[in-house]
């Protein structure tokens, strides 16, 4: 083989994200790392081409890490080339397990890049917006996927609005609502508009003192990636069953009181998305039903505090179709399950929800809430609503 059949091999490998690393290897690469490289010598019999170069070819996988974060299996050069951070080998040692990790005010186009607060796992006391930008790593990435890993903000005022800190995301084609408080384990899919970046920004209080911590794995996605989100689905879960939960939902009360100072909400003001759900093969109807064992788990309008059990969570509670004008999800054209009649409307509020069946296609739920999750807002007054958890599960067809 010439020489310049090499340099050809070596061009070919894009550094990103190259499915594959392949590279020369004239032993300087790896003689620079203080393990013992007589353990590797064995994967390179077979391969010497010359007296101490051979060529070094290996899949770029994930490589599991940390609890907190993933590494891509590269060259030792590629992962210095991208800033990332070695944490250990891979590849029967002949690759380095990289990861990229940026925080405020950074740029990345790596595929897999997390994004924290500054000291992160430490807290983070706030200052001006913390900002990073996002450029598709290629012409073929459609989609940016956002998992939030870890995200902890203050809570929303009492009135919903995230007034104290705030992640927003922009320059997509998928509107993003803002967020705030607990949003940990959630996953937002951003189309992207072109060849438009896509700015994740996250603005806290610094004179509001508050645990605040974040770590957002991005994962770009190609155009004919499997696991792309349809066109504007903020969200989008898989499997035949599952639990889809509103954005800060959570277990414990808002402790920030309204602007009518009753109990504040975790539901959070000015939503409007819709949340995808994979129809899996031989599944043809998916049903809903609120999350058991916790009476909270569907409080979306009305007077948390002013209800009792015989209301929450039961049907009592449960309001629907023109009376829901303010904060709502739409589920379309559904059948009560307990029943097997049509539900006669598509809009559910209120303090509890009663298991619906839907079959129209694709399955999809919007979620609405106006600019007021306050108690001064409407009749009867929102106060305390948690928003919802609700579990999905597909059926045979
Ligand atoms: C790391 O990868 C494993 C296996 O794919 C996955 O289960 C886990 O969620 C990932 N962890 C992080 C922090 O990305
Ligand atoms: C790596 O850091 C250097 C110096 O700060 C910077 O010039 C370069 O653009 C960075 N590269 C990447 C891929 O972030
Ligand atoms: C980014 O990495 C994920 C796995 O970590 C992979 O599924 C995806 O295809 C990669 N994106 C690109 C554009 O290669």
């Amino acid at each position: 083989m010439s020489e310049k059949l090499f340099l050809i091999i070596i061009a070919a490998s894009s550094v990103a994200v190259a499915s594959f690393t392949v590279y020369e290897d004239n032993f300087d690469d790896i003689g620079e790392d203080t393990f013992d490289i007589d353990n590797t010598h064995s994967d390179r019999e077979g391969k010497i081409l010359f007296p101490f170069i051979s060529i070094v070819r290996f899949a770029n996988v994930d490589c599991a890490n940390t609890n907190t974060m993933n590494g891509t299996c590269l060259a030792r050069r590629e992962c210095n080339n991208l800033n990332g951070t070695i944490t250990g080998t891979c590849a029967n040692r002949r690759g380095r397990c990289c990861i990229v990790s940026r925080t405020c005010g950074s740029a990345t186009n790596v595929n897999n890049t997390y994004f924290t607060n500054p000291g992160y796992p430490a807290a983070y006391g706030g200052g001006p917006a913390c900002t990073i930008i996002v450029n598709r790593c290629n012409n073929n990435v459609c989609q940016l996927r956002i998992d939030l890993l870890d995200m902890v903000l203050a809570q929303p005022d009492g009135d919903g609005v995230c007034a104290t800190d705030m992640l927003t995301i922009t320059g997509g084609n998928t509107i993003v609502p803002i967020l705030c408080g607990d949003n940990t384990g959630q996953t937002l899919f951003v189309d992207f508009n072109g060849n438009a970046a896509i700015t994740i920004s996250v603005t806290a209080t610094l004179a509001t003192t508050f645990a605040r911590r974040w770590n957002i794995r991005l994962t770009q996605l190609g155009c004919d990636c499997p696991g792309i989100a349809p066109n504007g689905c903020l969200q989008y879960y898989t499997g035949v069953t599952g639990t889809i939960t509103s954005f800060n939902y959570g277990t414990t009360a808002n402790t920030i009181l309204s602007a009518s100072l009753v109990t504040g909400t975790r539901q959070l003001a000015n939503l409007n998305y819709g949340i995808c759900i994979r129809m899996e093969a031989g599944f043809c109807t998916i049903q809903y039903s609120q999350s058991p064992n916790d009476v909270f788990s569907f409080t979306v309008t009305g007077d948390v505090e002013g209800a009792d059990n015989t209301v929450l969570g039961t049907q009592i509670g449960a309001v629907n179709g023109a009376a829901c004008t303010t904060d709502f999800v739409v589920i379309p054209n559904p059948v009560v399950v307990a029943t097997n009649l049509p539900a006669g409307t598509d809009r559910f509020c209120g303090l509890g929800f009663v298991p619906v069946q839907t079959g129209a296609k694709p399955f999809v739920l919007y979620v609405v809430t106006d600019a007021n999750e306050g108690a001064t807002a409407v009749t009867p007054p929102d106060v305390a609503n948690r928003g919802f958890s609700l579990t999905y599960t597909q059926t045979g067809c």
